[in-house]
């Protein structure tokens, strides 16, 4: 593997709707990113990536873009972002974008025009197909539910694709003018001093031709996507000509968001002339996810958490750098999803950062998870944004499920957990807004929120300074930026404990990833304590005494 410049960096999420709202409309906005830039260089970060802020109805939050070369009012203007890119590069620090061109919005000018002439050039910018006797061209479910398939407004006999939502048509790749439209809207960006992007729904664009039905596996008589995306080949060809035509001549940082590689294209994707810098690991994030819905997911105990992080590092290996994360914008919150219900202390999820941040690969810390942002609960689906979670509340109750439970699936999936404001204080709207926010504020603000966890030494947020400044210390980073990945006592129940080994130290990674004290084996030799989420560690003769979801960084 070849060593780029962005291997040694800390890499962070901003949602902007909800970090920071400077004028009082309870949405969160490009000046109240810029005004934090120096939260996060103090913090350690390097690399931001912004959910998307382009000209948008927000049927999606942003996924469904109505014009790519424009911000959208809520959140700020051109002359903002122009500012947030320059403030960026004065602190040496790097703006990635959201690049949604899977779909765009039904409100793009694109889509208008297709709907006015199907026949025409914008109607091959997408998949409209006729409506035969009723029938749709095939029985794929959307990943919001229903039939990928709507009638096309002002054309009762015609429908267009929308994988995701309907307010969402995908674009058709297969014609060259609209990957030409593509590839010039990303270099004008690129040109514009962008670092890079985070590259939306990806894999997406290549569909499995000509449309058929697959099984279905509900009563809707509908058929989960996957499938399709299983057969679908030659994915590889469009993101082969979108690097070559955008990211390879800007050299431009990327990271996909991909689901269902197979192994063998890994190479492909990430290795040294793969078609993105780097893409997410999400083994954890799909583990015990079911076709059904969420009322049928098993969830993700440590052992199988560490099982899935482990199998990624193994697969990976030396092809490419891998990016990692314990949650995102679309997932439940890394705290309340990976430490089992009740037990999450700030110990435990000093633990937890401990153990995800210093796996080999790109770090990435999701807002508000530095302070330990946890889910919201949920009381009532009225007061529920995420439309995928208004879906999965349907199918749940159509499967015959009590609603109460079904509620509780969307308090323990649900995005809106990740999606509630940032809790910069205790104070009203925790400091977000001045307004009213788009979003609720969780409860728990006054006992999770920054200003008391900057005051705080022992807090998680300064817990998290330490873990980025030891991976950019100059005695460490070596050891932690390219050492090798061995996974140590994997068979031991409720331990997470890994060697990372570089070309002169020996690091072990070795968490007690329970409530239980107990002590641990440790090979033998000279051993120090670099770093522990506890002030002590309890060595003893042939290994260490650990106190419950104690994790610590020896040198070996
Ligand atoms: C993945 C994004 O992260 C998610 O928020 C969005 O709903 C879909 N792609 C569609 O763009």
């Amino acid at each position: 593997m070849q060593k780029k410049w962005w291997h040694g960096k800390t890499a962070y999420q901003i949602y902007p709707k909800s970090f920071l709202d400077t004028n009082g409309d309870g949405i969160g906005d490009l000046r109240g990113i810029i005004s934090k830039l120096d939260y996060l260089k103090d913090l350690g970060v390097d690399i931001v990536w912004l959910s998307p802020i382009y000209v948008s109805p927000l049927a999606d939050q942003g996924y469904d873009i109505a014009d790519y070369y424009n911000i959208d009012p809520r959140f700020g203007t051109m002359e903002d972002m122009d500012e947030l890119l320059s403030e960026a590069k004065k602190r040496d620090m790097y703006i990635l974008m959201d690049l949604v061109v899977n779909h765009c919005s039904d409100e793009h000018e694109w889509f208008k025009k297709a709907c006015e002439d199907p026949d025409g050039p914008y109607g091959k910018f997408f998949y409209i197909k006729d409506i035969v006797d009723g029938k749709y061209p095939c029985n794929w479910r959307s990943y919001f539910g229903g039939p990928v398939w709507e009638p096309l407004p002002g054309h009762p006999d015609k429908c267009y694709l929308h994988v995701f939502h309907k307010k969402q048509p995908d674009l058709n790749w297969e014609n060259p003018a609209l990957r030409e439209e593509v590839y010039k809207m990303i270099n004008w960006w690129l040109d514009k001093g962008l670092a890079g992007f985070r590259i939306d729904a990806i894999i997406n664009i290549k569909k499995a031709l000509p449309f058929r039905d697959y099984p279905a596996d509900r009563d809707d008589g509908l058929s989960d996507i996957g499938k399709m995306l299983h057969e679908a080949k030659g994915v590889g060809e469009f993101l082969g000509e979108m690097r070559d035509r955008c990211f390879k001549p800007h050299d431009a940082f990327t990271v996909g968001e991909v689901f269902n590689e197979k192994a063998e294209e890994l190479p492909d994707f990430i290795g040294d002339n793969g078609y993105f810098s780097t893409m997410f690991d999400f083994a954890e994030t799909v583990f015990g996810g079911s076709q059904a819905g969420w009322h049928e997911a098993s969830g993700c105990s440590p052992d199988d958490y560490r099982n899935c992080v482990f199998g990624t590092q193994k697969k990976i290996g030396d092809i490419g750098y891998i990016s990692n994360i314990i949650e995102n914008h679309d997932e439940p919150r890394g705290v309340s999803r990976y430490i089992p219900e009740g037990e999450a202390t700030v110990t435990a999820k000093k633990l937890l950062a401990t153990v995800y941040f210093n796996v080999k690969g790109l770090p990435w810390i999701y807002q508000g998870q530095e302070i330990g942002m946890e889910n919201i609960p949920v009381s009532s689906i009225d007061e529920v944004d995420d439309i995928s979670s208004i879906d999965n509340y349907k199918v749940a109750l159509e499967a015959g499920v009590a609603p109460e439970t079904a509620l509780h699936f969307v308090e323990m999936y649900g995005r809106d957990n990740a999606r509630t404001p940032f809790q910069w204080t205790s104070g009203e709207n925790a400091g977000f807004t001045t307004g009213t926010p788009w979003l609720r504020v969780n409860p728990n603000k006054s006992e999770i929120n920054l200003a008391d966890e900057q005051a705080d030494p022992d807090s998680l947020f300064n817990y998290y300074k330490k873990l980025i400044a030891l991976r950019k210390s100059p005695e460490y980073a070596e050891t932690l930026v390219y050492g090798g990945f061995e996974p140590y006592l994997a068979d031991v129940p409720r331990v997470m404990a890994y060697f990372r080994e570089g070309a002169d130290k020996r690091l072990l990674i070795l968490a007690n990833y329970q409530k239980e004290a107990r002590e641990l084996p440790l090979p033998e030799g000279e051993r120090k304590a670099v770093l522990s989420n506890l002030p002590e560690v309890g060595f003893t003769e042939s290994g260490v005494f650990l106190e419950g979801y104690q994790a610590v960084i020896l040198e070996i």
